[in-house]
């Protein structure tokens, strides 16, 4: 990996979400897991029984367990533990998410000891030197706000930017970056047109309603957030592949180039107004042939996913063109158990970061997902796309090697 020439300040860390995380959450997903563990394992074979790895991972996916978040990676306890492995491996910034359901359990009823989590959360990382990226909304909702209609309606968006007010107000003063929402077309896509997610309906219709929703909610929220001090510096998390032609056909350039605008710009141009950068979650690349995805595979990860690390570049590169706002890399990563292909990851990805740099795209931070081995939503645990292991059996910790040597090479580029 390339050791110069990244900016000074440049924030070099990993991410998380509440839910996928913390353990011991009640809100919309819990419920819905344990509505659908059964019928989960039951398609498990079906869904990923030609993966490579399948041997490896069939015991895990045919277990209806494997579905139920339940402890997740008991960070909620272990937090102190794990910021400390950040630390270690010479952090500077982490993500995590606020879990809404926990901070308000009911409509209008704050918690004050799960508020004073979040406190204690923030003051540890402040302690650590390591610079808090919230999260206000990664994909759960509470019960009562999803009873309400969660984002299908309009009207219920004075909840959320109610919360975000709530927040900031408890733990705004030692934080500067915040992301409303993460990734509002994956969660749009999977919950209300494939029905993959909670609240499991299948309407294009209510999914674009969705996503006009969480703009306008973004929007809202961000305007309040900048009302109270201008120092707040606010985005999305924007799911960003790169789609590319495979073929000189003019269908496959076009199509590239229309699939591309609904993947970023359908979205953004919504909300660039009331962001202060990008965040950029970047997993695959996409090569399209006439109207189909047919991706090389020539590297995938253990969910099967392209992996062309390096094209982040021209992500990042034509964000830059069209909207000149600094971006952070927020989320990027790959689920692999066994690390060799993290380790590939990384020493593809950091060079590429840095072309696009040298090329005057002004990039201020890599988030590496995740910082450790979490609950992959509607897939489970087999999944593993931690920096750090974690035995879920015992919750023991495990450094990996590509996580030693990211923070060999974050000691080295900040030093
Ligand atoms: C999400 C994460 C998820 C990751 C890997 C992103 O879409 O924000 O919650 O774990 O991708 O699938």
């Amino acid at each position: 990996m390339p050791s110069s020439k990244f900016p000074s300040g440049f924030l070099w860390g990993a991410s998380t979400s509440a839910h996928q995380v913390e353990g011991a959450n009640h809100n919309q997903w819990s419920v819905w897991e344990l509505e659908n563990a059964k019928s989960l394992a039951a398609q498990a074979e079906y869904q990923y029984g030609d993966l490579d790895n399948w041997d490896e991972i069939k015991t895990q996916a045919l277990s209806p367990d494997n579905y139920v978040s339940g402890t997740a990676s008991d960070h909620f306890n272990r937090y102190k533990t794990d910021i400390a492995i950040a630390k270690k491996l010479h952090m500077n910034s982490l993500r995590f998410s606020i879990e809404w359901s926990r901070v308000e359990p009911k409509e209008g009823s704050w918690d004050s000891a799960a508020i004073d989590h979040y406190k204690r959360y923030v003051d540890e990382l402040k302690t650590q030197g390591i610079e808090p990226v919230v999260t206000l909304f990664h994909f759960t909702l509470p019960v009562w706000f999803a009873e309400k209609g969660g984002f299908e309606k309009r009207s219920n968006c004075s909840y959320f930017v109610r919360f975000a007010e709530k927040i900031l107000s408890e733990i705004g003063k030692d934080v500067r970056f915040v992301i409303t929402i993460n990734e509002p077309e994956v969660y749009a896509f999977e919950s209300y047109y494939l029905g993959h997610w909670p609240p499991a309906v299948l309407s294009k219709k209510r999914a674009i309603k969705v996503l006009h929703n969480l703009a306008y909610a973004h929007n809202q929220t961000a305007r309040m957030i900048h009302g109270l001090n201008r120092r707040y510096k606010v985005s999305i998390a924007k799911n960003s592949n790169y789609f590319y032609a495979g073929d000189s056909a003019t269908l496959s350039i076009r199509s590239a180039i229309v699939m591309q605008y609904f993947q970023d710009d359908y979205f953004l141009k919504k909300v660039i107004k009331e962001c202060d950068f990008i965040g950029v979650n970047f997993y695959f690349s996409n090569r399209v042939y006439g109207y189909r995805i047919h991706s090389p595979n020539e590297h995938v990860s253990d969910m099967g996913w392209d992996m062309s690390p390096g094209d982040i570049e021209h992500t990042l590169e034509r964000l830059h063109e069209r909207y000149h706002k600094p971006i952070i890399i927020t989320e990027n990563g790959c689920a692999d158990a066994s690390d060799k292909k993290r380790q590939w990851w990384l020493a593809q990805t950091i060079p590429a970061i840095q072309k696009a740099i040298s090329k005057g795209v002004d990039v201020r931070g890599y988030l590496h997902w995740s910082l450790i081995d979490n609950f992959e939503w509607d897939k489970g645990r087999w999944p593993r796309f931690g920096l750090v292991e974690v035995r879920f059996d015992t919750m023991e910790r495990k450094v990996r090697t590509s996580a030693r040597q990211y923070g060999e090479f974050i000691r080295k580029v900040t030093n």
